[in-house]
């Protein structure tokens, strides 16, 4: 994925919305409702747009959407593109260079995870403190463009501290509770074994899934601050003595839709 078709993307997407969004949603899980109450939307599929994959997984739509979000002018992936679907991580993070190209400088991104830390209960929402990269690949692999971004990024402030702080404020005043913690990515699509989750929340995790580290390496990469919201799913393998399901990942999503939609809403309108 190089310069040239990341302009032939963002380009596409200028001729259908003249909006001039500064903040990029990425929409997980069961998440995607979010986008459906941006104002003034324009959808444009991602089967529609040069040089975008196209998403395969159950529960997410599939197309961007451009509009306005509690007074601020945002672009949101409703669904997201997954590694485990056979994605390179090139390929996975490209919406992110497209957003950049758009001129993006704050990414919301949201996962359903797994629960990891035993203090934490599934349906609770987690400001990502941090993340460990436990995929084995990076994005940044290979020849590096320095019109994108520096060929060794630091990664020391990937989540934006401030951003973090702000959020914390927002679920407070909504009376909400949030947990904070390290979110760690995984290729999946098998979910962990029990002994995998041990060796997690040894190396320093408190939440588990399948997605974001990828696309906020690249953000970094590219100059953007970084928000990052998991909503605790269901507990990690092992936790509880029960088999874990996509339906039940699904469900427990759905469940805390409202309070998610609040929280992230809020974050947005006093940003
Ligand atoms: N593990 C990995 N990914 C996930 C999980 C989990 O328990 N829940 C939601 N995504």
């Amino acid at each position: 994925m190089d310069a040239t078709q990341i302009k032939d993307a963002a380009q596409f997407i200028q001729k259908q919305s003249t909006n001039q969004p500064s903040i990029g949603m990425i929409l997980g899980s069961g998440l995607g409702v979010l986008a459906d109450e941006i104002e003034n939307p324009v959808t444009i599929k991602y089967g529609d747009i040069p040089h975008f994959p196209e998403s395969t997984v159950a529960g997410h739509k599939g197309q961007l959407v451009i509009g306005t979000l509690e007074g601020k002018q945002v672009i949101a992936m409703q669904g997201r593109f997954h590694y485990y679907e056979g994605y390179s991580m090139q390929q996975v993070t490209f919406p992110v260079r497209v957003m950049r190209e758009l001129g993006v400088e704050t990414l919301f991104v949201t996962n359903a995870a797994g629960g990891i830390n035993e203090n934490f209960n599934a349906g609770d929402l987690m400001i990502i403190s941090d993340h460990i990269n436990n995929m084995g690949d990076n994005p940044l692999i290979g020849p590096n463009d320095e019109k994108l971004g520096a060929r060794f990024p630091d990664m020391s402030k990937a989540y934006d501290g401030q951003l973090a702080t702000h959020a914390k404020a927002c679920a407070d005043r909504l009376g909400l509770k949030v947990q904070q913690g390290v979110y760690v990515g995984n290729t999946g699509p098998s979910y962990e074994t029990g002994a995998e989750v041990r060796m997690l929340r040894t190396l320093g995790g408190d939440a588990v899934g399948m997605s974001t580290v990828p696309e906020v390496i690249v953000a970094n990469h590219a100059g953007m601050n970084v928000l990052g919201i998991s909503c605790i799913s269901n507990m990690a393998a092992g936790i509880l003595d029960q088999p874990l399901t996509h339906d039940e990942v699904i469900e427990t999503t759905q469940q805390v839709r409202q309070d998610f939609l609040n929280f992230v809403k809020e974050t947005l309108k006093t940003l």
